[in-house]
């Protein structure tokens, strides 16, 4: 198993950005704040100090490539993970990338992908409210790992864990096919079962989340029908 090789910053624009920028495979990209911390769908990333911000490299062939929700899928379940181990506080995922505690998003992950000739790198943003005070608007919705662990988390420790658990996640893909790692996602995924409305490529799907398939992505079975959605927002 390649162990990752850790960059650390103190500000960046965003770790994503470098990550495209330097294309080092299996390294991780840290950075202490960042300037333009990007969410989903162009949305901001508030990144305040006390925060853990960080991007994995992954190099693989085009022809591997093609699931990158199945990586966004084991990066939720590392981080759920390592936030378990460290501080020993449950989370729950929402499909497909957030990590909540007590219904409040305490991380979030980006997977972006970047394709020359027959390679493809994945980089696997992954922002975690540790320390750092969220702004006011974000209170409500948003949580840090401090207000419930009660002290201060070491956030070293909690990107070793994350990063020792997401490879164990992406060997244990390579050794077997995705399923056993579907079948964790969807037991930590309270998503499923729910009655869900979603945003997804400019339309809005409602009906009861029934699954999630070997690809990652969601099944819903609406009054219209069913339907798969690949990727979007939940807005319920
Ligand atoms: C989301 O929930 O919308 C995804 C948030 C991802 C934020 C992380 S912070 C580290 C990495 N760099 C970025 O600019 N974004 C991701």
């Amino acid at each position: 198993m390649a162990s990752f090789r850790i960059q650390h910053y103190k500000v960046l624009d965003s770790t994503n950005l470098e990550a495209k920028r330097l294309l080092l495979p299996n390294s991780v990209i840290v950075a202490d704040t960042q300037a333009k911390g990007r969410g989903r769908y162009r949305r901001s990333w508030s990144s305040g100090k006390g925060g853990l911000y960080f991007s994995i490299i992954l190099k693989r062939q085009v022809s591997e490539s093609s699931s990158l929700s199945l990586f966004t899928l084991i990066a939720a379940l590392a981080v759920r993970s390592g936030i378990k181990k460290i501080a020993g506080i449950s989370s729950a995922i929402k499909w497909p990338n957030d990590i909540l505690i007590g219904g409040r998003k305490v991380a979030g992950i980006l997977v972006e992908s970047l394709i020359t000739g027959k390679v493809a790198f994945v980089i696997i943003g992954i922002g975690i409210n540790a320390n750092n005070s969220l702004p006011r608007e974000l209170r409500k919705r948003g949580i840090s790992i401090r207000q419930v662990f009660k002290k201060e988390i070491d956030n070293q420790m909690l990107l070793a864990s994350i990063l020792h658990s997401f490879e164990k996640y992406l060997s244990s893909w390579k050794k077997t096919d995705f399923s056993p790692l579907l079948e964790e996602y969807r037991s930590y995924c309270i998503t499923l079962g729910t009655i869900v409305a979603v945003k997804s490529g400019g339309r809005q799907f409602r009906g009861r989340a029934s699954g999630i398939n070997e690809e990652g992505h969601l099944l819903i079975e609406g009054k219209d029908g069913k339907h798969e959605i690949i990727d979007g927002t939940l807005l319920k």
